[in-house]
């Protein structure tokens, strides 16, 4: 058997097309929808994800501005930064790059962006509709668990009643897709690093999603064959020189279905950032009526 390989590049045109729709009308309502990112000292990986993000935003007819400040900025000037960002009426979205310096590390960062205005989804006041049950992904919601969602159900694959594992248990990935899954009916095992036996686990998994940052941690020992597994890899990492994900490329032939990396869930986190955006801005727009 070799795996169905889930590519997000037509998912990701579906979502840019309507997008672009939900834009003009913005637009024709006197609102471009405008996102900021804030970024503080030069971190190369966050440029290139900065890049992106920036790419996609201009192609569906949003604006996008770089606030990049220095490394050496100071807790209190960056809080100021943000304040003003958070009052001003024209920029809808808001990110701060991560990683923060260390000068601005014992900050509460997820909490600085006004809620209405976290694209992100990483705010509390964003998080606790998943801790509440949701299952509506037009909410502004983590980016990463959002995309892998809608890819998983843009290629019918039902995670009702099915048991997936989760490897990782980050609060920007694992801890709420596991949730936002068992809101969804599945039954969702989350594992980590101090998981005994994970083999074990993960071969009983109907749907195994890796978001660890180990390159090619997963074998195909991971994988009972007979369970014609579903394989997310979320995971981004660097080896010898390439983008390759948690996932050894030989499960190809053991999982029924994988989503591969580059071109995968990678660029399902971008398309949902702007997907809250666009949220972000009619519900601001809404608001003003
Ligand atoms: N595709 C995308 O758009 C996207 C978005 C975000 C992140 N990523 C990638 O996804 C990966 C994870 O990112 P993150 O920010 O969630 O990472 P993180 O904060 O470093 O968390 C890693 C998680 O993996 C667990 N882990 C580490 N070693 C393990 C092992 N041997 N067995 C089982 N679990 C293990 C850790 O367990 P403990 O909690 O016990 O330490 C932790 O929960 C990275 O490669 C990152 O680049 C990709």
């Amino acid at each position: 058997m070799t795996a169905k390989i889930l590519l997000a590049q037509p998912l990701v045109d579906k979502i840019k097309n309507e997008l672009r729709l939900r834009c003009e009308g913005l637009k024709s309502q006197g609102t471009t929808p405008s996102m900021c990112v804030v970024l503080v000292g030069e971190n190369p990986a966050s440029l290139t994800y900065i890049k992106n993000k920036k790419k996609i935003c201009e192609e569906v007819g949003a604006h996008f501005q770089l606030l990049h400040l220095p490394a050496e900025t100071s807790e209190q000037d960056f809080l100021e930064h943000l304040s003003r960002l958070n009052s001003d009426s024209k920029i809808h979205g808001i990110i701060i790059q991560l990683p923060v310096t260390d000068k601005l590390k014992k900050l509460d960062i997820p909490n600085l962006v006004a809620p209405s205005k976290d694209i992100d989804g990483f705010h509390t006041a964003n998080t606790k509709a998943i801790y509440y049950g949701t299952t509506d992904l037009n909410l502004l919601l983590p980016c990463t668990p959002k995309g892998v969602i809608h890819l998983l159900q843009f290629y019918g694959i039902d995670v009702k009643g099915k048991h997936i594992v989760v490897l990782g248990r980050s609060l920007i990935v694992g801890k709420p897709l596991a949730m936002l899954l068992s809101n969804l009916d599945a039954t969702v095992t989350l594992a980590h690093s101090k998981t005994k036996n994970l083999e074990e686990i993960t071969r009983t998994a109907d749907i195994l999603i890796s978001a660890i940052g180990i390159p090619h941690f997963i074998k195909t020992s991971a994988l009972n064959s007979a369970k014609h597994t579903v394989v997310i890899d979320v995971g981004i990492n660097s080896l010898n020189g390439k983008v390759t994900g948690d996932v050894d490329p030989d499960v190809i032939e053991v999982a029924s279905a994988i989503s591969p990396v580059p071109g995968g869930v990678g660029p399902m986190t971008v398309i949902s950032l702007i997907q809250n955006l666009m949220c972000a801005a009619e519900n601001q727009l809404k608001g003003k009526k």
